[in-house]
């Protein structure tokens, strides 16, 4: 069977074919980034405008890669949420219209969701695993019971992880987008040369984060941290920064997979692209785990298409009426567990 996917939830405008859930037949990924990066972050209303111009060239050359028809396609998967409201009206906009003249069906993804199913794409993933999704946008930790059904443990109670990179990089001027100018900064940089504070959360759940603190610090407080900016202070600066804002998921992931018993780890989001927590995760010796390739940890409709069969499979499809929300409805939270 194949899926046709479309992903514009934010400033990657992308399209792919997978066959029955895990061959990638062909996929594009459009980037906004040049976009964007004079403003340091995303403008929503040019990230609408652009996939409103992109989305068609995006599917036509997908489907010409492919070497198919779109006679051989069986179904549209598209991202409904969460995301930019803007953008991920025009990608299932599109869809619709796509699925309507082909009278076939429309089927709605979880972003979120899709993150978390990504390496499944690469890799065959045993369920259940523990989740930890890194991306501008989000940050979680999760139990993956099966590709829809994810029990949340945590999330951040401020910013995400991506946000904070991206927010640190912004201000001291590194580029855009932040986490991966402060990862490239960081090899040249002593990760233990400043100490910046982890969140303390003691009225939230057990696996809840913040970066608001960790942000703040890195900020705000830089005039402790050296009587002259120079590069080596600057790579060192970074090199901590990345280092404590990956501690803060991780650590709290591999608490989750000791706690609920479960040794397989999953990675996903734009951030699993880090080189410190890539070496961190390869460090572990009792637990599986696994992290998508680049260009699948960021945004992008492989994981939409891969995620939209197993929907087709439980009969969740859309209608004509299905909508965009900008916030995840799909996700539940976990009851808080009786700590041993
Ligand atoms: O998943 P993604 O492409 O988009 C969202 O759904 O948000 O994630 C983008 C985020 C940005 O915040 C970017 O700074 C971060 O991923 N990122 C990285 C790296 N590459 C991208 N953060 C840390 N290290 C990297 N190498
Ligand atoms: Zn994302």
């Amino acid at each position: 069977m194949y899926i046709l996917g479309i992903e514009s939830s934010c400033d990657e405008c992308s399209a792919a074919i997978v066959e029955n859930g895990k061959k990638i037949v062909s996929h594009i990924i459009a980037t906004q980034v040049e976009d964007h990066k004079l403003f340091y972050g995303i403008v929503p209303e040019i990230a609408s405008r652009l996939h409103s111009e992109w989305i068609y060239n995006v599917v036509q050359e997908t489907l010409s890669a492919s070497k198919l028809t779109l006679n051989d396609i069986d179904a549209i998967a598209v991202t409904t949420e969460p995301g930019l409201m803007g953008s991920l009206i025009v990608g299932l906009s599109f869809a619709k219209g796509l699925a309507y003249s082909l009278q076939k069906p429309l089927i709605p993804v979880n972003h979120i969701k899709a993150h978390l199913y990504a390496p499944q794409l690469e890799f065959d993933v045993a369920y259940p695993y523990i989740g930890l999704l890194l991306s501008g946008g989000h940050s979680l930790i999760c139990i993956v019971r099966d590709s829809d059904d994810i029990e949340v443990l945590g999330t951040t109670i401020d910013d995400a992880c991506g946000e904070a990179f991206d927010k640190v990089a912004k201000f001291y001027d590194l580029g855009y987008p932040g986490g991966v100018y402060i990862d490239k900064m960081a090899q040249d940089g002593d990760a233990k040369a400043y100490h910046f504070p982890k969140p303390k959360l003691k009225h939230r759940g057990e696996f809840d984060v913040s970066y608001s603190g960790l942000k703040t610090a890195v900020i705000h407080q830089s005039h402790q941290f050296w009587n002259q900016k120079s590069e080596q202070n600057m790579a060192n600066l970074a090199a901590s920064f990345q280092r404590t804002a990956i501690d803060i998921l991780l650590d709290k992931a591999l608490l989750a997979c000791e706690r609920y018993k479960i040794n397989r780890l999953v990675a996903g989001g734009g951030v699993a692209a880090n080189s410190y927590l890539r070496q961190r995760l390869n460090a572990q010796e009792n637990i599986q785990v696994y992290y998508p390739s680049f260009d699948l940890c960021t945004d992008n409709a492989a994981m939409i298409a891969g995620l939209g069969y197993h929907n087709f499979l439980a009969e969740k499809l859309g209608t004509w009426q299905t909508n965009a929300s900008s916030r995840s409805q799909g996700l539940h939270k976990a009851k808080p567990q009786n700590r041993p």
